[in-house]
């Protein structure tokens, strides 16, 4: 690994604030930015298309090796492309956020995933974020951040974000919402949502986006002071 490279793993629950921190991240130190869950959700929509169950495993798993998943960038954002197609947009439907907790779960998914992730990380530096980059996609990443927030503050921006796309959600389905997947992605088998013990616990409950990232670029930075990153 480049002495000036880092890899930095970003984990926490759904709408955490890990995907604007670890994007703005990236930004400022221009380093790839890799939504590791926008990978899990292309994966999801193609198994809705093609009408099979999210816990299908057998078939599930047989479509994964038909199935390419890749994150392009471009001048100003990250495009999803689902076999080439751009679907970007498509995976952030209600559907594909009920159904991704199932689908992420199966083995072979994971596994194909991980190695796609490891892979992007050759030769340059790079921001991921997700549910087990500390743990066990990256156990040696140079800096691991778990981000938590309490459920008012991620339910309050889950609305704004919805809000913004001009859809009017109600609250209490919101939370119910965060709160099942938060049961799901901690209490699965397959790479379980959990802080690594060597990862800096973040809570940004009552920060605003620019202490978050200045939090972790701070600690970036001072690593690429240090001349001990490999
Ligand atoms: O971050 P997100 O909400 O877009 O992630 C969608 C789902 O993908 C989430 O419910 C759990 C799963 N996921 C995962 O299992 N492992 C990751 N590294 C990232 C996401």
């Amino acid at each position: 690994m480049n002495a000036k490279k880092l890899v930095i793993a970003i984990d926490g629950p759904a709408a955490s604030g890990k995907s604007t921190t670890a994007r703005l991240v990236a930004e400022r130190l221009g380093y790839l930015h890799v939504d590791t869950g926008a990978m899990y959700r292309a994966i999801t929509l193609k198994v809705l298309k093609f009408g099979l169950k999210p816990d299908d495993v057998g078939n599930v798993g047989r479509l994964l090796t038909s199935t390419r998943v890749e994150l392009q960038r471009t001048n100003d954002s990250v495009r999803v492309l689902l076999d080439g197609e751009d679907v970007t947009e498509g995976i952030r439907t209600a559907e594909v956020t009920k159904a991704v907790s199932a689908v992420s779960q199966i083995r072979q998914v994971r596994e194909a995933m991980v190695r796609e992730q490891r892979k992007m990380a050759e030769g340059q530096g790079i921001v991921l974020e997700g549910r087990d980059i500390g743990t066990i996609v990256f156990p040696k990443a140079h800096l691991k951040i778990f981000m938590v927030a309490n459920l008012e503050a991620r339910a309050r921006r889950r609305q704004d974000e919805l809000k913004a796309k001009g859809i009017n959600a109600n609250t209490r389905l919101i939370l119910e919402e965060i709160q099942e997947r938060d049961e799901l992605d901690t209490t699965r088998d397959e790479s379980p949502l959990k802080r690594a013990a060597d990862a800096i616990e973040l809570d940004n409950s009552n920060l605003t986006i620019n202490e978050q990232v200045e939090f972790v670029l701070k600690k970036a930075k001072r690593l690429l002071e240090q001349n001990e990153v490999k």
